[in-house]
């Protein structure tokens, strides 16, 4: 396998920690600052994750390699880190009496702020009426709304992307891909129609403002985006699910089946939607 886009971390590699952040809810997500493979630091996020909820790491991992492979912007680095006693110490983390899965993910930090926290003082729908002014301008929307009907996102909520000053996007947070964070064999069912987000804020209220032509033929080119990651994903699969072979087998057929009948499937989503 050529070099994976994942990096591969210890502890030492965590410079310091600046503090946990409070949006988080699936995972103990400190901002910390991050020595990378080659030398370079950068600020990142540490996402720890319990015990029970361990598959957030492959989640979180599979996300990335697939949204980057389909060209949406994900923040420039990404690493798993060996956690030591001492850094688990150091974290204090509460509510966790299974104790911390000893893998976190790490994502360098991406510009802008989430609409959540920009639109912090307005109520949800309004929040839902503001980013979807800006959602609407921007080129990333019909592949995301693809990739999260692909991936069966169910989690782009306010939280999950972030907008810099000038109007760009980027995409965070694929704990709960696919499906939900602690998904089985049973719960990824190929053809299923899960919750789209993005879908839902383009339409709330009735109004229809979806090129679906756009967000079909982004959908179009998942296979070969597959094809394209597949062999670094296996390896991942490999090394985190290698003693669960039901969930290796089925989080494999599942992402290759959604990108095989996807256009399909969202293209009789879309033209059913209320208008
Ligand atoms: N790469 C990043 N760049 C900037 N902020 C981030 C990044 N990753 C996480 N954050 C911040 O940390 C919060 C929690 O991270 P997130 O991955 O959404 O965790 P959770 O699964 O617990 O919601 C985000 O809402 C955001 O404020
Ligand atoms: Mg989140």
């Amino acid at each position: 396998m050529k070099k994976s886009a994942i990096e591969i971390l210890n502890s030492q590699c965590v410079r310091s920690l600046r503090g946990r952040t409070r949006d988080g809810l699936m995972a103990e997500t400190y901002a910390c600052d991050i020595s990378w493979e080659d030398g370079e630091q950068s600020r990142a996020f540490l996402k720890c994750f319990p015990s029970s909820r361990s598959l957030g790491v492959v989640n979180e991992l599979t996300g990335y390699l697939i949204a980057k492979g389909c060209g949406l912007p994900v923040p420039q680095r990404a690493g798993i880190v060996q956690l030591n006693q001492s850094l688990v110490d150091s974290m204090d983390i509460k509510n966790c009496p299974d104790g911390v899965y000893r893998y976190a993910f790490v994502v360098s930090e991406a510009p802008g702020r989430s609409p959540n926290s920009i639109y912090s003082d307005l109520s949800e729908n309004l929040a839902v009426i503001a980013t979807r002014e800006i959602l609407k301008g921007w080129r990333g929307l019909s592949p995301l709304m693809a990739f999260d009907e692909w991936a069966a996102n169910q989690d782009r909520n306010l939280g999950n992307f972030l907008i810099d000053e000038k109007g760009e996007i980027f995409i965070i947070d694929h704990s709960n891909i696919p499906v939900d964070i602690c998904w089985t064999s049973e719960s990824l069912v190929s053809e299923g129609n899960f919750r789209n987000i993005l879908i839902d804020i383009m339409t709330w209220g009735g109004q229809v403002p979806i090129e679906e032509g756009f967000v079909v033929r982004a959908a179009e080119r998942h296979p070969e985006v597959y094809q394209s990651v597949k062999e670094e994903l296996k390896t991942w699969w490999q090394a985190f699910l290698g003693n669960d072979p039901s969930r290796r087998v089925a989080i494999d057929s599942f992402f290759q089946n959604r990108a095989e009948n996807g256009s399909d499937r969202l293209s009789q989503k879309l033209s059913t939607m209320p208008v």
